[in-house]
Parts: C-alpha cells; sequence; structure tokens
C-alpha cells in the first residue's frame, strides 16, 4: 500500500530573531544580552547578521519559490519592550505585523517564538534574568500583548526556544543571568519561573483564541556508551530531568516526581510559591515540539547520586564511533530522529513537531560555480525518511518539518562559518544564491514529501 503524507502538513524553515534581524540599535529597540559584550559572558556580534529587519521580502520569497507553507521567526523582546518591563513600542510590533502579513500573503504559516536566549540587557544586568519574579511577569506581559495583537492572525506559537537548556549545565546565560557562579537552587529557581511563565501564556492562549501552543526541547538522543546497567541507568536519569520533567508539564500539568525528590533531598528552593501548582496544571500544552541535530553516549563510570542530573553530559558525554560526524563533530544519525519521534508521541500523547533539523557546514561561494551541498541533502533525506517510518510505520502523529536555517544564518556562537542553508548568504554583500540542496527542497516540499 502506498503511503502518503498528511495534507496540510508543514514544510518550512526556522530561525530566531537574533541570527537574523540585525538592526539592534534600529526602530526603537533596546539592547539584549547578545548585543553587547556584558562582563565578558557574552561577546557576539549580532548587529547586523542577516539584516532582515531592513529586508526580509527577498527571503520569503525564496522560502515560498522552495515550496514551504511555514515560517517559525522569534519576536524579539527588546525590539518591542525596549527595557523589557516598560513601553511597548509600537513601530517594532509594527514591523512583526508586517511580516505576519507578507507570510500569510506568500502562503506560509507563521509560528511564534518569544523567546530565544536574547533577554533585554537591562532585566539582566538589573535582576539576572529569569531567575526574578519581576522579570517573569514582564515577559508574560510582553506573551500576552503579542498575543492580543496576532493571535487572530498566527496559529502556532512557541514560548521558550529549547527550553530544558534553561535547566542545563553550562547555558545558564540563556535565560539572562549574569551572576557567575549559580547554585542548584539558581538553577531549579530560573527553570520554575520560565515554566510558570509558559503555562500562564499557554493558557491565556487557549483562552483568547483558538490559536495552539506547544513546548519546545533541545533534544540530542542519549545512548548508553557501554551495556554496563549504570549507564543505562543513569541514561534514565538524565532523561526523566532533562525531557520527561517539562513533558510532563506539557502534556500532565505537573512536574517530575523523581526531579522533587532531588530537589527535596538537596534543600532545593526553587521559589515554588501559593498558586504555582494551578498556574502548571492550567497551562496545558497543545504539542510538543523539539530541535534534533545529532545524538551522543553517555558513560555513567564517573556519575553518582550526589551529580545533578543535569550535569550529566558535562560529565559523561562521548562520541558514538559508529556514526559519521560533521566537522564539529555533531553525528548524522536519523534513527535517533526516529527513535525520539516515537517516544515522545507515545509517552504523552501530543503530536509531535520536529521544528529544528539541519547539518552545519563550512561553506564558501567561488562566485561563480553553484554549491554542491550534497552531505546536506543526503541528511534531510534520511531525516524525513526516519520521519516517514515514525509516522507510517510507528503511527506517530507529527504535524509537519522545519529546517533549521535554511537561508544561512550565523551560528549561536555568531560564527558564519558553520552554515544550515540551502541559500547561501555571501558576507557583506548579504547576496542570496541558492545552493544544489535549494533544488533538492523545492522539488521535496512540492511534492508534500512523497518522492524521496
Ligand atoms: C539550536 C538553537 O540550539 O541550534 C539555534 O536554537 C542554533 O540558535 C542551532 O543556531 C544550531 O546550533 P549551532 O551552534 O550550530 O548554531
Amino acid at each position: 500500500m502506498k503511503k502518503e503524507m498528511p495534507e496540510g502538513f508543514f514544510w518550512g524553515n526556522s530561525s530566531s530573531s537574533m541570527q537574523t534581524e540585525g538592526a539592534w540599535n534600529e526602530g526603537g529597540k533596546g539592547p539584549s544580552v547578545y548585543d553587547v559584550d556584558t562582563a565578558g559572558r557574552i561577546a557576539k556580534n549580532w548587529q547586523v547578521t542577516n539584516d532582515n529587519y531592513h529586508d526580509y521580502k527577498g527571503d520569503l520569497d525564496l522560502m515560498q519559490a522552495m515550496n514551504m507553507n511555514m515560517y517559525r521567526f522569534q519576536i524579539s523582546w527588546s525590539r518591542v519592550v525596549p527595557d523589557g518591563d516598560g513601553e511597548f513600542n509600537e513601530e517594532g510590533i509594527a514591523f512583526y505585523g508586517r511580516l505576519i502579513d507578507d507570510l500569510l500573503e506568500r502562503g506560509l504559516e507563521p509560528m511564534i517564538c518569544l523567546y530565544h536566549f536574547d533577554m533585554p540587557l537591562s532585566l539582566a544586568e538589573k535582576y539576572n534574568g529569569f531567575l526574578s519574579r519581576h522579570v517573569t511577569s514582564a515577559f508574560v506581559r510582553f506573551g500576552k500583548e503579542m498575543m492580543r495583537r496576532f493571535a487572530g492572525k498566527v496559529k502556532y506559537w512557541i514560548v521558550f526556544n529549547e527550553h530544558n537548556l534553561y535547566f542545563a549545565d553550562g547555558f545558564e546565560h540563556y535565560s539572562g543571568v549574569l551572576k557567575e557562579e549559580l547554585t542548584l537552587s539558581d538553577m531549579y529557581t530560573v527553570f520554575h519561573h520560565t515554566m510558570l511563565a509558559h503555562c500562564e501564556l499557554a493558557d491565556f492562549l487557549h483562552q483568547n483564541s483558538d490559536a495552539k501552543i506547544g513546548g519546545m526541547l533541545a533534544t540530542t538522543e542519549v545512548y548508553p556508551a557501554s551495556p554496563a546497567p549504570k549507564d543505562n541507568l543513569y541514561l534514565r536519569k538524565f532523561d526523566e530531568f532533562y525531557n520527561r520533567n517539562l513533558c510532563d508539564v506539557y502534556a500532565f500539568g505537573h512536574y517530575s516526581h523523581e526531579v522533587l525528590t532531588f530537589a527535596k533531598n538537596h534543600e532545593i528552593d526553587m521559589d515554588f510559591q501559593a498558586g504555582d501548582e494551578e498556574i502548571l496544571r492550567k497551562g496545558i500544552s497543545d504539542f510538543i515540539s523539539f530541535s534534533y541535530y545529532r545524538s551522543v553516549l553517555l558513560d555513567a563510570t564517573d556519575l553518582t547520586d550526589d551529580d545533578a542530573p543535569n550535569s550529566y553530559l558535562t560529565k559523561g558525554m562521548k562520541l558514538n564511533p559508529l556514526l559519521e560526524h560533521n566537522q564539529w563533530d555533531w553525528s548524522i544519525d536519523p534513527d535517533g530522529f526516529r527513535r525520539l519521534l516515537g517516544k515522545l508521541y507515545n509517552e504523552f500523547g501530543l503530536p509531535v513537531f520536529p521544528i529544528e533539523n539541519g547539518i552545519g557546514q563550512e561553506e564558501k561561494w567561488d562566485g561563480v560555480n553553484e554549491i554542491v551541498d550534497d552531505l546536506r541533502i543526503r541528511y534531510h533525506r534520511e531525516h524525513l525518511k526516519a520521519m516517514q517510518a515514525a509516522i507510517f510505520v510507528d503511527g506517530v502523529e507529527v504535524l509537519g518539518y522545519l529546517g533549521w536555517g535554511l537561508i544561512d544564518i550565523p551560528a549561536s556562537s555568531g560564527a558564519i562559518n558553520k552554515r544550515y542553508g540551502a541559500v547561501y548568504v555571501a558576507p557583506d554583500t548579504h547576496e542570496r544564491i541558492p545552493k544544489k540542496s535549494f533544488r533538492w527542497f523545492q522539488q521535496v516540499f512540492g511534492a508534500n514529501g512523497d518522492n524521496l
């Protein structure tokens, strides 16, 4: 029997505002932690990037030409509320209003993300970002206003990009915390505050519109490094803290009992106040979305129960010698993608939505010849086949597939040498040059994925 992809499946592109917009100090935008060097913590140059603030229409035309029907972008908090908790900036809001209209005009369904690591600078400096309830309330105020303005037209929403990273060792600055040493109580507090914000906004969206909202995880599939039962035991615990604890809230409205037991045993104060339980219970999500690029191994030899599970990977991560890797040692693992799709759907019962996938490669255009990115084509083809096996063989409900940065954008480090795109963006001139994979995506998306 021939298996056909569902009608209305979403095919598209995904980005963040700090990786696309530029115009860091124009149109009334206030600085975010990404725009300046805050005490050496985040020294990146995000001031121009793809210059989409000045000119995004050409990129929308390219997405349309690739036969996409969805674009996930981010509304920058500091463009809309320059200092994070003060006046709204109508010029910034109007920019996103135009972008949404221009997307809809081209048959591209917008998906909005409200936070992608770029805390308004003054809130980071004054309050240490999401460590503060005041900042959490300011963010919810911003989010609700965006929903009031746009939920009539925008039917898909994400609150926090890669929400589990706010809980992970080494990613503290993603939540706007400038404090140098974070205690476990600090990390749990940041995480709890962001989860409250997610749930409050999910409830608000449901009360006021027919739009859908998703939780969003950074997923790296992790396998045990050996057949040792200890590797498997700690891998299970890692999954409980890093993924399932969030999905428990998205799907069931409460934290994992194992995580709460760890917090109790370690006298962690996560600022759990009266009324919080109710907020979590009411903020159920409509789908679980995630980024997926690679898998790794966990070697638990040196781990004990005193280690916080959110630091297991810092201590025990290994590369899988059986897999091919890119130049940054990110493995290529389509089976991991299928495994993840099935796991999330079976365990939590919500539709799943991969909204970031792709492979970073170093590429230079010689000014004449097409960039032949065969590895990228192979990467996406294998991942799409794995996704189809998840849909047709494993019975998973998948809403769509969005590639990451399919028009080149700087990597999370700020460097432009790690490119994910089907379209090359020339340094300095910002000229757009389709690569070989552009034509491949065009055919695959145009055929609704039925011609892999
Ligand atoms: C995700 C982020 O972690 O992965 C993006 O949401 C990031 O911001 C992407 O760009 C790819 O990672 P990197 O480090 O290769 O840019």
